[in-house]
């Protein structure tokens, strides 16, 4: 129900606590250590560490996920684009505008690459 726990099953977020084994097989499994293998997500890490997004830290594994598969499919995400797709992601710190303007921030750092991974 946090988000806390989000992955990529082949690149699209899913909620690992709630996804069968059986679900998994044969596709890519991505986790916050396989994140740095795309730009976006290197581009998220500048981001965060920039702004010191991060309270506690309990979420900001899932956080990370589910903004980088928004940036792959809207590479400038207005405020409703961030809300609607990291909305599932809770923090109990409430560090949604920091989470925000890292997401902003990532991709106003991103101009040439686009959509591309
Ligand atoms: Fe503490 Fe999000 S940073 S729960």
């Amino acid at each position: 129900a946090c988000g806390a726990c989000t992955i990529h099953l082949d690149g699209q977020p899913v909620r690992a606590c709630q996804t069968p084994v059986s679900a998994a097989a044969g596709k890519k499994i991505t986790t916050i250590e396989g994140l740095s293998a795309s730009a976006w997500g290197r581009k998220l890490q500048d981001a965060w560490v920039a702004l010191d997004v991060p309270q506690c830290g309990y979420c900001q594994a899932g956080q990370l996920l589910a903004a980088e598969a928004l940036l792959r499919t809207t590479p400038k995400p207005t405020d409703a684009d961030i809300d609607a797709a990291m909305s599932g992601n809770i923090c109990r710190c409430a560090t949604y505008m920091r989470i925000r303007a890292g997401i902003k921030l990532a991709a106003a750092l991103t101009p040439a690459i686009g959509g591309a991974q």
